[in-house]
């Protein structure tokens, strides 16, 4: 029998779930896309008239969704219907590391995914397809199908009575501040399943956009494992050449020399090779850990340690940034004024999940002195919620630490000690060095997480500059 797929609902309409489905609803006209949230103020975000009010910023997002919301796309919080009218649902929630309890700090928490399971087996009508979306422990389609296939046993509200669930995976691999471009033209797209007909529905849908030979169709424990894989070697690749930033500013070798070198060996290659702050974002720790944990429950404790090692690289990465700015200004930055430029993990985003910026601002307010943040993207009441720290309107000359938005580089750095890049927006790139030393106290600092300025101008503008990886 083949599947006639004509309606599909998302749940969860976050990073992966908003960006994922307008994609599909405007590759494939002929779908009814639902996408469905626990979290009304969201859904309310995804309907706002004004499309630079959406929940999420990415580039080409809005025009998709101005061409399609509406039409086929609809975002709404009856998430009851919605799984009732789906012939194909797609698992979008998060899936964040358990906080407490067995596994914290390592296993994933499925409360989500399991409580959508259930959402599903209670509403679901006829014959359903569950597809995960959300990066799980390998395993997991097994939990959601013994959880829909109870559900079935005891099945009152389906009428007809021809229920039946068919689980496939399909992890989403696309990058935040790129998402849109990932998902029109993807590396390749990931299907694991356990019979022909449910995997041929989804390559059917991706089919009407993508080269049928990027279609990876596997069983549904590899298609699992890969995508925890995939990001484990890509924060790997970050780790190591971070481990060489450090190695390089004690030899006097530089860093974009030495990854131009080596990234010319076809076999190495020259992707995802810039040593920065360390990664953020709510994918690589999260996945590594679960990597961890996966690999202490089989008792596998040299794999788990290798893996450890990735996470520890990435935090001292972090933690010596601070300590070569309280260095570099005499050994002091007591109620001196630093000027953080960029919030978000990465440029292009308004994500701030497990960005480096959170953590060095916490270090650098923990010796006492003032920042002033900007970020073109990410709004005050965010940074709040991320230093757990009420920003103050004016700093006060008797309070230490403490930190205040700016609205543009020039008002951040106005009678700044020392600006710290810590994320790679574009317009960092093109700062009038001399115009920004003029206002800042001296002598002035630049410090230069991401590399991504120009020294001769910096050197020439007069600022004393330290940037990663330069020995
Ligand atoms: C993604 C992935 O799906 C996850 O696997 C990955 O590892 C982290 O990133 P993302 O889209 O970035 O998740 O998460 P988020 O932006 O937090 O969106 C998830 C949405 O699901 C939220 O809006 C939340 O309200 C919603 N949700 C959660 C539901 O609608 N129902 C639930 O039961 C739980
Ligand atoms: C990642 C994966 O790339 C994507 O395939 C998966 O679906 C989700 O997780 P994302 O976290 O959105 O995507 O962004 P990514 O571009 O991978 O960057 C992650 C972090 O690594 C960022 O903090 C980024 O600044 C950092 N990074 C990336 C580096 O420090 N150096 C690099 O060369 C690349």
């Amino acid at each position: 029998m083949k599947f006639k797929i004509k309606n599909i609902c998302c749940i969860g309409a976050g990073y992966v779930g908003g960006p994922s489905m307008a994609v599909i609803a405007k590759n494939c006209p002929d779908l009814e896309v639902n996408v469905v949230d626990i979290n009304e103020e969201r859904i309310n975000k995804w309907n706002e008239k004004n499309l630079d009010k959406l929940p999420i910023y990415e580039p080409g997002l809005k025009e998709i969704i101005d061409q399609c919301r509406g039409v086929n796309l609809h975002f709404s919080s009856d998430v009851k219907r919605h799984i009732a009218n789906a012939d194909m649902i797609f698992i979008s929630v998060n899936t964040p590391t358990k906080t407490k309890g067995l596994g914290a700090g390592q296993a994933s928490d499925l409360k989500w995914v399991d409580s959508s399971a259930r959402e599903i087996s209670k509403y679901a009508k006829g014959q359903t397809i569950v597809v995960e979306k959300s990066t799980l422990p390998v395993k997991t389609a097994q939990t959601i199908k013994t959880i829909l296939e109870e559900s079935i046993i005891d099945s009152k509200h389906d009428s007809q009575n021809n229920l039946k669930f068919y689980v496939l995976s399909n992890p989403e691999f696309l990058a935040e501040g790129t998402a849109i471009n990932d998902l029109e033209n993807p590396d390749r797209v990931l299907i694991g399943g356990e019979d022909n007909q449910s995997i041929e529905a989804l390559v059917d849908i991706y089919k009407n956009w993508i080269p049928e030979k990027k279609i990876i169709t596997t069983n549904l424990w590899s298609s699992e494992l890969s995508k925890l894989i995939a990001n484990a070697f890509l924060a790997q690749r970050i780790s190591s050449i971070n481990s060489i930033s450090a190695l390089c500013e004690s030899t006097g070798a530089d860093i974009s020399e030495v990854k131009l070198a080596i990234g010319s060996d076809k076999r190495i290659g020259d992707k995802f090779l810039n040593s920065g702050p360390g990664f953020g974002g709510s994918c690589f720790k999260k996945d590594i850990s679960n990597l961890i944990y996966i690999s202490n429950h089989y008792g596998l404790k040299e794999v788990s340690d290798y893996w450890q090692k990735v996470i520890e690289i990435n935090e001292w990465q972090t933690k010596r940034i601070t300590k070569l700015i309280v260095e570099k200004l005499f050994n002091t930055i007591s109620f001196k004024k630093i000027s953080v430029l960029g919030f978000s993990f990465k440029a292009n985003t308004n994500d701030t999940r497990e960005s480096p910026a959170i953590k060095i601002c916490n270090d650098l307010l923990e010796e006492s002195c003032k920042i002033s943040i900007y970020d073109p993207k990410v709004h005050p009441k965010q940074i709040e919620d991320c230093l757990n720290l009420k920003q103050s309107k004016i700093f006060s000359k008797n309070i230490c630490g403490e930190w205040t938005f700016s609205n543009s580089v020039i008002e951040a750095s106005q009678n700044a000690d020392a600006i710290v890049i810590t994320t790679e927006w574009d317009e960092f790139r093109y700062i009038d060095w001399e115009k920004v030393h003029k206002d800042m106290r001296k002598p002035a600092w630049l410090f230069d997480t991401r590399s991504i300025v120009d020294v001769d101008l910096v050197n020439k503008a007069g600022i004393n500059f330290w940037s990663i990886g330069r020995g």
